[in-house]
């Protein structure tokens, strides 16, 4: 097949931060197109931004992206390094981080780098076009709160494990008259315990933009007794947090915190102590993001990965490819650097389940 012409000849591709289902079709999705439709090289670099401090990378071949569409986790190996941190202990940022990215960028003689990622990732790739080098985007996480994309891929399939799981505790809790509390992750954000509280029908959400009041969750939990349903679900996020800890001080807060391991214990604690009720805490912990993406993963990353192969062969750098309604878009990079995306107070999600009586601990 006569291949198309492209301004980029040779990029590198990596995976930072943490993996999800989704990585592998959005590798496949990049690579494919690039190089059967470009003929561009490929470079793929290990474990995120660390291969490229430690030039460990290679040449990706069509068979080394073969067979990776339903693959979990992420053929290039992942790592949370971010080389524009400051070391523990250390005034500034050193820099030596960024300048053996350089240098490796250099020698290895890339005319562009494509980083699969969350925030994090995509502000240093944001970072890394400002020290001058060429860096394309792609937004991947469980948590969807990637400023400047309507959605994230991974964040799909994480909710139908978060669904499934919440479906298999509304059987036990049925059975032992129980109220059990999940712990979804979603960092910072409540996207996905918001989600998959509706999908699931948890009785209560709870998430970090809303501070709940243990107080309405309480009278929520006694109502639906009263009202002869003798089981509830509470469905938290990891970043969940009570009016009481909102006024407490950073110090207090760690202290207050440090005397459960997760949200979820905290939560069931605090329930527990207001009613007297049975709790039992299931934390779904890293489940969430392993295993094989789901369809919709699988199609929003193969979509955003070809379409980062696109941006490649225009030129078009310092863009994150982008799911914008039903379409397919690129932002520039600073639109997600730095940045969190919150789940708005008035998002409709936030009406769909109060309206379906789920108490969100206001
Ligand atoms: O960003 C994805 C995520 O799974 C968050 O939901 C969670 O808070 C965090 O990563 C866990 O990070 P780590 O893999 O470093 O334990």
């Amino acid at each position: 097949m006569k291949t198309r012409a492209s301004a980029t000849k040779k990029f590198g591709i990596l995976t930072a931060g943490g993996d999800c289902p989704g990585l592998n079709a959005a590798i496949r999705g990049v690579c494919r197109a690039a190089h059967d439709r470009y003929g561009m090289t490929v470079i793929g670099i290990a474990n995120g931004y660390r291969g490229l401090i430690d030039e460990d990378a290679r040449i990706l071949r069509p068979e080394d992206f073969a067979g990776i569409l339903t693959r979990g986790g992420t053929i290039l190996g992942a790592s949370r390094e971010k080389p524009f941190r400051k070391e523990a202990g250390d005034d500034e940022v050193s820099g030596d981080k960024v300048k053996a990215i350089k240098e490796n960028y250099r020698k290895l003689g890339l005319d562009c780098l494509v980083v699969l990622g969350g925030n994090g990732t995509n502000t240093t790739g944001y970072l890394l076009a400002q020290e001058g080098l060429n860096v394309i985007g792609l937004p991947k996480t469980i948590d969807n709160d990637i400023v400047g994309t309507d959605r994230t891929f991974g964040f799909h399939s994480a909710l139908a494990i978060g669904t499934e799981a919440i479906d298999r505790l509304h059987s036990t809790a049925q059975s032992h008259s129980r109220v059990m509390v999940i712990e979804l992750m979603g960092h910072k954000a409540g996207w996905l315990a918001l989600y998959a509280g509706v999908a699931g029908g948890g009785d209560v959400i709870l998430i970090p933009e809303i501070p709940f009041d243990i107080n309405t969750i309480a009278r929520h939990l006694e109502e639906r007794i009263a009202g002869g349903k003798s089981f509830s679900i509470v469905v938290t996020a990891e970043g969940a947090r009570s009016v009481e800890e909102e006024k407490m001080d950073k110090k207090e807060r760690k202290k207050y915190r440090e005397q459960f391991s997760s949200a979820g214990y905290r939560v069931a604690r605090e329930i527990e102590k207001a009613t007297g009720l049975e709790i039992r805490s299931t934390v779904l912990g890293y489940v969430q993001r392993g295993g094989i993406p789901s369809a919709s993963d699988r199609v929003l990353a193969t979509s955003l990965g070809t379409a980062a192969a696109e941006l490649l062969a225009r030129g078009e750098y310092g863009r994150m490819a982008a799911l914008a309604g039903n379409g397919i878009t690129s932002v520039d990079l600073s639109v997600p650097a730095g940045k969190v995306k919150p789940v708005p107070r008035d998002h409709y999600m936030i009406d769909t389940a109060m309206a379906v009586g789920t108490c969100l601990g206001i």
